[in-house]
């Protein structure tokens, strides 16, 4: 029989067979017609943050010498990793950001590192960023070619009125000393973020909507001063935050068309780092859909109050207090990321996954090569084992211009002895470990005849090129 999708020529069509007492057929559809979003070229992103040796949770102190300020960044593993994502956006930032002094001129007072102390938010002082710390990471992002987002104290010349809300006006004298440090040194800043987690009812530390867009009015006067005759002005973006509808829609509303360039929030949608549900939630499509109806939300939220500003995701840690002991470093790692980054391109098509929701589908243009559609398929199933029937209808379904003879390449990404909570992840079959010299090691495709299904295994990744798939929306 034919497929009825067949008058809609640029539909490609998967048939996911499932043994009829489990699941009934899964059908994915991508539509190759037309984009849904572009993401852009620095979707996947990272994190430098302030945090020192000292911070502590749940009787562990996982973050050693990777702050900002004490990481070795000479060491050739770290600009080997940065390399391998190039570009990579670094956003410098974090829950001490907000302490973060700059050691200019006229800062005053001697610039010292951050020390312990009760009556500090997060149990610490305010810390010092030295210019000189400052040129060192400078040279290290221009080496490897970083896009620089960094995040200003926006708590400075404010005090604490009750509880945790901060009142007074933004005293922008330092931030602005170190932002025009940084022009005049060339150092390539491609966005200032203003605060970090102050937004709704804050984390440790909260602002008014209405004070907080006074001051992101005051601080793009600065930017449009300092980047006057420079050949792009740095964006601003704010308030890296988690989303709070009333919050984040007058800040929008209050700051004005043309303030914030790009609106961020944070995901930690886990829970607390020593939350034992963790270990199901992460597996638990239910559960791990919600984060969807916050972004929905927030997007929502930026087109009727805001539509001069696009979405960010400025931070996503999973679970909070310095993640999940047993989770947060395992099979799911860096190495799917490299593969998002390598495969999937900035055209996202929509990808419509029906009868079980524990095949995650999604479809992008492939990237830097003309046509073709990039597929990531998660099995978040512990038991039911799909087998995805790839039927590009495009060609017809068994007469015409079918291509029985096309290929396909797959990268199958499973942890080692099928358990997903192992450090160790297998490319089809085979680890994959950082060489003795840093260096990534090869990430090799299998091929597959177009026609035959994809297995995707139980817990695990699969990333799919099809680089016959004529998406319209891909050719442009
Ligand atoms: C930084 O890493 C390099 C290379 O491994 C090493 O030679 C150097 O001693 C390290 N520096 C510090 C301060 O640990
Ligand atoms: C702002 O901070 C600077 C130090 O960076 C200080 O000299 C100045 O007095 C402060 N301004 C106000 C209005 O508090
Ligand atoms: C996901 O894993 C389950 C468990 O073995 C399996 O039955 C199912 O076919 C897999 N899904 C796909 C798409 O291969």
């Amino acid at each position: 029989m034919r497929s009825p999708f067949l008058f809609l020529p640029l539909f490609l069509y998967f048939i996911v067979q499932v043994p009829a007492q489990e699941h009934p057929d899964v059908a994915i559809i991508v539509k190759g017609s037309d984009l849904v979003a572009e993401i852009s070229d620095t979707f996947v992103c990272a994190t430098l943050d302030w945090w020192p040796r000292e911070k502590c949770n749940y009787y562990q102190c996982p973050w050693g010498e990777s702050s900002i300020l004490n990481l070795n960044l000479s060491h050739p593993f770290l600009a080997k990793s940065i390399r391998a994502f190039s570009p990579l956006r670094i956003r410098v930032g974090g829950s001490l950001q907000d302490q973060v002094v700059y050691g200019m001129p006229n800062l005053g007072t001697p610039c010292l590192p951050f020390s312990k102390t009760d009556d500090g938010l997060f149990g610490f002082s305010r810390g010092c960023l030295s210019t000189s710390r400052w040129d060192e990471i400078n040279h290290l992002f221009q080496k490897t070619g970083v896009v620089t987002t960094f995040g200003l104290n926006a708590l400075y010349g404010r005090h604490r009125a009750q509880s945790n809300q901060w009142v007074g006006a933004w005293n922008s004298t330092n931030a602005r000393a170190f932002i025009e440090y940084s022009i005049s040194k060339g150092y390539n800043v491609d966005s200032w973020e203003f605060g970090n987690e102050l937004s709704g009812q804050g984390v440790s530390a909260s602002v008014s909507a209405d004070q907080y867009a006074r001051d992101l009015i005051a601080l793009k006067a600065v930017l449009k001063v300092l980047y006057r005759g420079s050949r792009r002005e740095a964006l601003l973006v704010a308030p890296g935050g988690f989303f709070d509808q009333p919050w984040y829609a007058r800040l929008l509303q209050a700051s004005g068309a043309g303030t914030i360039d790009a609106v961020t929030h944070h995901i930690y949608n886990l829970g607390p780092g020593n939350d034992p549900n963790i270990r199901e939630r992460i597996t638990d499509p239910a559960y791990l859909s919600g984060e969807a109806d916050t972004y929905r939300a927030l997007r929502l939220t930026i087109q009727r109050t805001g539509p001069w500003s696009s979405a960010w995701v400025g931070e996503a840690g999973g679970a909070f207090n310095s993640g999940s002991r047993l989770v947060s470093k395992a099979f799911l790692n860096s190495f799917c990321a490299l593969l998002w980054h390598r495969l999937m391109g900035k055209g996202v098509l929509s990808t419509d996954v029906s009868g079980s929701s524990y095949l995650r589908a999604y479809a992008h243009c492939r990237k830097g090569k003309e046509g073709g559609v990039s597929m990531l398929l998660i099995n978040l199933s512990r038991y039911t084992k799909f087998s995805v029937r790839v039927v590009d209808v495009l060609y017809g379904d068994g007469e015409g211009g079918r291509r029985d003879d096309g290929k396909r390449e797959e990268y199958h990404l499973t942890a080692k002895d099928g358990n997903h909570l192992s450090q160790t992840v297998l490319l089809n079959g085979t680890p994959l470990e950082i060489s003795e010299e840093g260096d990534v090691p090869p990430l090799n495709p299998v091929n597959a005849a177009v026609r035959s299904p994809v297995e995707v295994a139980p817990l695990s990744i699969a990333f799919v090129v099809l680089p016959d798939f004529e998406a319209k929306a891909c050719l442009r």
